[in-house]
């Protein structure tokens, strides 16, 4: 196994992640925990290496985080990134700088040494014959004296000491940070580390994390009983599926119907889980309650607003009827979430930059204190991908899995204005046709379905109508847009430029089988400015 001792950066379970790609086992602890914990880790011979990570305080002038000075004596190699190359300098006998600039974004390294962490890995070679990288830099401190033992590994113009090798001792450093995507070759200098240098066994699949997290689930919750807020989407349904894996009917999971769910959704979900994985869950049809309470309202923050606090409101209701309905129940005493890595940065790190609300998004925050619960969040350390992955290797549906996200306030956020259950019904079925077809037509170059090809495409309702006609009829009904977008991080995003065949399939099937609707756009705008759901 490998130890990364985390000094807190945000990106440490990006390195994390990176040694699990190489399929070696690894684990976090934080930078503070003691000698005597680092040597006692280490007594059962299975530790093979250990990675520093960078920290945020790098940022300030005063940092006195250290490695616990053990690391140095167990006779593993260590890699130190960034900070940890940092304080492996200054507590090994070098010497680190403030620096006067803060260096940060791409740098070309050029590695030098022939150094076992480095060779033959390199994104070009200059005509001299040096190997060349290019890195992704963030830091403001450098070592500008090496530790004694210790040669030059890499260096760039504006960093001269940009990595250090003592091979003897195996330790390497690296000031640059090789987790992340934006160094190209990060991934294998990672691999090479603990695969080469360390020779950890590359052995560690999915179905080890599965056993992982449901021994620490167990651990955690003993025999107290856990709720969960199940929606259908891919991180509440991954996590239900752990944690049932790991303490069966301890945990009840409370599926809100709220009207404004796509269509089928409710049965699916329940099929799922009350069905096929014998899973406790409540399914609670909510749907005129939330209707009544959104009836006249079309300010899209009030609409919003509503919908988060009537979800509060039935999961609350929920959660102390469980606590009082006996059955051998005592009530929970633990919240789960879905959390997923990205949730927790975007939530540690939004809290001073995001200045205006563009979009108030439901989630079920402050839950946890309204209700007197403790949390469960046993996806916290882990990336979309990686949850799909999980999600799979659980044994739910692959279809289920890799699932466009649907947003917590549902259809009631892709109906403009007022929301009826008029309107939702015929969205439903238009937005049903829609994915359907993008499931059914293949691009011919790649042999992927167009539901594969875009990151979420639905459908939106407006409310206006529009004359048509039919036969020799004369109609006027409401007109219905398709979205469909192509993006990674969902910041920003791309109209998806979808064949036409497909297009002219799905407004005909529409107007024909959707008595109600007799019109059918397509949005070709992108985020931004548009943003992805229209309200
Ligand atoms: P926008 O419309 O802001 O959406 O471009 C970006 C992504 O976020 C989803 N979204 C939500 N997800 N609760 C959610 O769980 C919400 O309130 C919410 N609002 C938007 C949206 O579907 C898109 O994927």
């Amino acid at each position: 196994k490998i130890l990364i001792l985390d000094f807190g950066s945000q990106v440490t379970q990006l390195i994390a992640r990176r040694v699990r790609e190489a399929h070696v086992y690894s684990e976090v602890h934080p930078c503070d925990v003691s000698d005597d914990w680092v040597r006692q880790y280490a007594a059962d011979g299975r530790l093979k290496g250990v990675i520093l990570s960078g920290s945020h305080a790098s940022v300030y002038e005063e940092t006195t985080d250290k490695a616990p000075q053990a690391v140095f004596e167990l006779g593993v190699p260590v890699l130190g990134i960034c900070y940890g190359m940092q304080t492996m300098a200054h507590q090994l006998g070098g010497k680190v700088e403030g620096g006067h600039k803060r260096e940060f974004g791409f740098a070309a390294v050029r590695a030098r040494g022939h150094t076992e962490l480095l060779r033959g890995i390199a994104d070009y070679t200059t005509p001299e014959g040096h190997g060349m990288l290019n890195v992704w830099m963030s830091h403001g401190d450098k070592v500008v004296e090496m530790p004694p033992g210790f040669k030059l590994m890499a260096s760039t113009e504006s960093c001269p000491i940009a990595g250090m090798a003592d091979e003897a001792r195996k330790f390497y450093a690296i000031q640059f940070h090789a987790e992340v995507t934006h160094t190209v070759q990060g991934r294998a200098i990672l691999e090479r580390f603990v695969r080469g240098i360390c020779q950890a066994r590359p052995d560690w699949v999915m179905r080890d994390h599965i056993a992982e997290a449901v021994e620490a689930i167990r651990k955690q919750v003993g025999d107290q009983e856990v709720i969960l807020g199940l929606s259908g989407g891919v991180d509440s349904s991954v996590a239900a599926a752990l944690i049932h894996r790991a303490i069966g009917d301890q945990l009840t999971c409370v599926f809100v119907d709220h009207g404004l769910l796509r269509l089928d959704e409710g049965k699916m979900v329940m099929e799922m889980f009350a069905g096929k994985l014998h899973a406790r869950v409540i399914h609670v049809d909510a749907s005129e309650q939330f209707l009544g309470h959104l009836k006249g309202v079309s300010d899209p923050e009030q609409k919003r607003k509503i919908i988060g606090r009537e979800f509060v409101e039935v999961f609350k209701a929920e959660a102390a009827r469980l606590k009082a309905g006996g059955q051998g129940h005592k009530g929970a005493t633990f919240l789960a979430q879905g959390t997923i890595y990205p949730d927790v940065i975007e939530s540690g790190g939004a809290k001073s930059k995001k200045a205006v609300t563009i979009k108030s998004h439901h989630n079920v925050g402050g839950l946890p204190e309204q209700l007197g619960l403790k949390l469960l969040e046993p996806l916290r350390d882990l990336f979309k991908d990686e949850v799909r992955e999980l999600g799979v290797a659980l044994g739910l549906p692959p279809e289920m899995v890799y699932r466009h996200p649907f947003p917590g306030p549902g259809l009631g956020v892709r109906i403009l204005g007022e929301v009826r259950k008029e309107y939702a019904d015929l969205l439903r079925r238009a937005d049903d046709i829609f994915i359907q077809e993008l499931r059914n037509f293949r691009d011919e170059a790649t042999g992927k379905s167009w539901y594969d090809l875009t990151s979420q495409a639905f459908t939106v309702f407006l409310p206006v109508k529009s004359v048509g006609v039919m036969g020799d009829g004369r109609t006027y009904d409401y007109v219905v847009a398709l979205r469909a977008v192509q993006t990674s991080d969902f910041m920003t995003a791309d109209w998806a430029e979808l064949p036409y065949a497909l297009l002219k399939k799905v407004s005909s099937r529409i107007i024909n089988e959707v008595r109600g609707i007799n019109r059918v756009t397509y949005d070709v705008s992108s985020k931004p400015p548009a943003t992805i759901e229209w309200e």
